[in-house]
Parts: C-alpha cells; sequence; structure tokens
C-alpha cells in the first residue's frame, strides 16, 4: 500500500519489526481491549507477531499502522479486512493502542485518513464497520465522518455475565455515481 499522510499523522503496512513493548503494553491493557475481540487473548511477542502475519494477506486483509509524524511514535493500527474488489467494499477496525493519545483527535483523523485512501486510491465504494454500542467513542467518530448505522445485532456481544448489541456502520464514496437498484 501507499503511504498515506494526515496531519498529524502518517499510516503504513505494519510489519512484525513494529512489534514493540508499548505496543504490546497496550494490547495487555483491558481498557484498551475492552470493546475489541483482542480482549479475549493472552497476547505475547509470538502471537502478535502471528497476528501481524495472519493480517497481511495480500488482496484480502492488511494490518496498517498508526504512527505520530513529528516523533515517529508507532500508536495504533486499521485492520482492514474481507476486502472485496468485486464489490468494491471492505471491513476495517481500529485499536489506538497508546492511551496517551487518546481524545487527541487522532482516531478521528486516522479513520477520515484510511476512508480517503480506500475511495480515492483503492477506488472502493463502500467501508463498513462494527463497533459495540457502549463504545461511546466510536459512535462519536462514526457519527462525525457521515457514517450511517446500517443495523443493529442485539445482544452480539459477552462482556463477563451481560450481552452488548453490536453496531454495524457503513460510509459510501458519493463520487462513485453509479444507481442504485434495490425494487424488485
Ligand atoms: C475509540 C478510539 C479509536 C477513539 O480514538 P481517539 O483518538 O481517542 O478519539 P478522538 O480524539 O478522535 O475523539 C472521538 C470523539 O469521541 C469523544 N469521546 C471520546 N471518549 C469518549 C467517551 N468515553 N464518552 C463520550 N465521548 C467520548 C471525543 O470527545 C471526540 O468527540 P469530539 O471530537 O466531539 O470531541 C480509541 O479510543 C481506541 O482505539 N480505543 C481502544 C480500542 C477501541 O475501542 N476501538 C474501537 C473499535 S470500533
Amino acid at each position: 500500500m501507499k503511504k498515506i499522510v494526515t496531519k498529524n499523522l502518517y499510516l503504513r503496512q505494519l510489519t512484525v519489526d513494529d512489534v514493540s513493548q508499548n505496543y504490546l503494553s497496550g494490547l495487555q491493557d483491558p481498557e484498551v481491549t475492552q470493546f475489541t475481540e483482542a480482549r479475549h487473548t493472552k497476547w505475547d511477542k509470538e502471537k502478535m507477531i502471528r497476528y501481524i502475519e495472519e493480517s497481511n494477506v495480500e488482496g484480502v486483509s492488511q494490518l496498517v499502522g498508526i504512527f505520530l509524524r513529528k516523533i515517529d511514535k508507532h500508536i495504533g493500527n486499521v485492520r482492514l479486512s474481507s476486502i472485496n474488489p468485486l464489490h468494491k467494499r471492505l471491513e476495517f477496525g481500529i485499536t489506538l493502542f497508546d492511551k496517551s493519545e487518546w481524545g487527541k483527535g487522532f482516531g478521528t483523523e486516522a479513520i477520515e485518513g484510511i476512508c480517503t485512501y480506500v475511495f480515492e486510491v483503492m477506488g472502493f465504494y463502500k467501508i463498513c464497520a462494527d463497533y459495540y454500542s457502549i463504545n461511546k467513542a466510536s459512535a462519536k467518530i462514526f457519527q462525525k465522518l457521515g457514517f450511517s448505522i446500517e443495523g443493529v445485532f442485539k445482544d452480539h456481544f459477552k462482556i463477563n455475565d451481560h450481552y452488548v448489541d453490536s453496531v454495524r456502520i457503513a460510509k459510501f464514496n458519493h463520487t462513485d455515481s453509479k444507481p442504485t437498484k434495490n425494487s424488485v
């Protein structure tokens, strides 16, 4: 993939050489992973390496690192998956594992950069994601960036002794002006 450069960040394909103690500590922090499926894994460096290798599958999925430009610091990742060139759509998930960088607009900026890349460089039409309904920061970001809610999967995730909904969202490339055809 081409490097993505935004105001404060750059994003590029993650490699096993990017495994670091800061990255591992983030994945081992329950506050970081509480609203992601990464919470089910007991992370160590070996598992991280396997995850990176298994995520970088040409044409299918890709792990993209998020870096602060000013100090060249790796703060999180976006994982692109279910890349489907036939239907011009893909899925993504984001984790800023470095909690000290939360609340500074970097999550919003990274997703905005990914959307621009997916629409303008890849030429795709639709970008999809799911989030835990109780994840307020995700709800805020996706709403702010013009994602629409496609549906809610009731009680989709189990957290300790309760269940929470999964919210399915998507954003469309409105410059791809092919007509939609949904009636019978
Ligand atoms: C979710 C996450 C990507 C947000 O990134 P971030 O850089 O902290 O978010 P931003 O600074 O871009 O802010 C997002 C918005 O949510 C708001 N927000 C953040 N935390 C919030 C909270 N607990 N309650 C309500 N709003 C909150 C912010 O105020 C901001 O809104 P604003 O621009 O109107 O002020 C990041 O916290 C993260 O990676 N968390 C761990 C993994 C995770 O939950 N991933 C999401 C899976 S879908």
